[in-house]
This record gives C-alpha cells, sequence and structure tokens, in this order.
C-alpha cells in the first residue's frame, strides 16, 4: 500500500492512460520532425523530470538531453511572472531544433519566459510539449503547447513530477491532493 494514498482525494490520470498518451504523444513529435532530425529536449527542472524520461524513450530521433531550473520569484504556490534562470543549458542551441518539456502549463508565465529567453539564442525551432494543460488559470495568452497530453480542471494535482511542498513527485499517477492538507 502506498504511504500517501491517505493524502490523495482522487486519482485523474492513472498509470496506464498516462503511459499510453505518452506514447501517442512521442508518435506524433517524431512524425512532426524530418526523419533522422536531432531534437535537444529541453526539461524544465524539477516537475518534468518524469515525463522527460518517459517521453523521450516514444520519440523516434536521435535526442540530446538537457535541463534547465527556472524559479519565480514570490509566493511559492503562484508563479508572479517574474523568472530568473537557476541553472541554465549545457548545449549551444543556435541553428538546433529545441523541444521544451514541462509537466504543467497553468498561468503561462514560466513557459512565456523560457521560450522567449532561448528564441534569443537563435535556434532552428522551438516546440513545447507540456503533459497537463490548465486553460482556466492562463494569465499569458500568447503561449501554447505544440504537444499536450491532458487538459484538466482547475484542482490542485500531485503525481508524477508535480509536488506539494516537494512531496508526490514519485507517485506514478496524477491525483488530486486532499484540500485538509494545503488549506
Ligand atoms: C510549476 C510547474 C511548471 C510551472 C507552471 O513549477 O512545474 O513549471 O510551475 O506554472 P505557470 O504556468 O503558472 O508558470 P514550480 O515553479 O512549482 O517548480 P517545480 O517544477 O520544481 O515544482
Ligand atoms: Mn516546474
Ligand atoms: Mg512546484
Amino acid at each position: 500500500d502506498s504511504i500517501f494514498k491517505d493524502d490523495i482525494a482522487k486519482i485523474i490520470i492513472p498509470e496506464r492512460v498516462l503511459q499510453n498518451r505518452i506514447e501517442e504523444l512521442g508518435g506524433e513529435i517524431t512524425s512532426s520532425y524530418q526523419h533522422g532530425e536531432e531534437v535537444v529536449m529541453v526539461c524544465i527542472l524539477r516537475g518534468a523530470v518524469m515525463f522527460m524520461a518517459d517521453l523521450s524513450q516514444q520519440i523516434n530521433l536521435p535526442v540530446i538531453f538537457d535541463f534547465m531550473d527556472v524559479s519565480s520569484y514570490g509566493v511559492a504556490t503562484e508563479s508572479s511572472g517574474v523568472v530568473r534562470i537557476i541553472k541554465d543549458l549545457e548545449e549551444n542551441i543556435e541553428n538546433r531544433h529545441v523541444l521544451i518539456v514541462e509537466d504543467i502549463m497553468d498561468t503561462g508565465k514560466t513557459l512565456k519566459y523560457v521560450v522567449d529567453m532561448l528564441q534569443t539564442r537563435n535556434p532552428a525551432s522551438i516546440k513545447i510539449a507540456t503533459l497537463l494543460d490548465k486553460p482556466e488559470r492562463r494569465v499569458v495568452k500568447q503561449i501554447n503547447a505544440d504537444f499536450n497530453g491532458f487538459e484538466i480542471p482547475d484542482e490542485f494535482v500531485v503525481g508524477y513530477g508535480l509536488d506539494f511542498a516537494e512531496r508526490y513527485r514519485n507517485l506514478p499517477f496524477i491525483g488530486v491532493l486532499k484540500k485538509e492538507l494545503y488549506s
């Protein structure tokens, strides 16, 4: 029995459903590039780690792994839009195809910042793959994922990379956290 079982109100995306969709996304992503084209996958730490690992195995192209850690100033539960780089890429992305990998698009501020910043480095292309999208929460309207796994309602979700106070990232499914744990 999972020690986190009592903390989860309901499972909204079970492991099997998650993995099937990721397999589909990998196929869509593969088809969207030229045969054999190299893609630099940029994982936004830390939430996107699980998705990066599983999605990359479903992409039939030469893939390079890179990681970026960004942090928004201000209150921990809400991103302020003022973002700073904690850890930058190792790769030079000029004239290369970049695929940004994110666990969730919420307000859109994190992705907007990352896309704008990477664009200044003149990559051949930038695409965005998100596992989850919460459209009701969107503040930045000029940003959309090229590939998205699931649209979800505005509920506090954890698991498969997503945390509450750094916990629950290792759950293999997406679940809704019980309200009494964060309110
Ligand atoms: C979360 C999530 C996204 C971002 C989405 O990351 O993983 O990166 O917020 O929010 P936004 O669309 O409103 O910008 P967080 O900053 O909590 O860091 P973490 O990935 O390390 O948990
Ligand atoms: Mn994140
Ligand atoms: Mg977080």
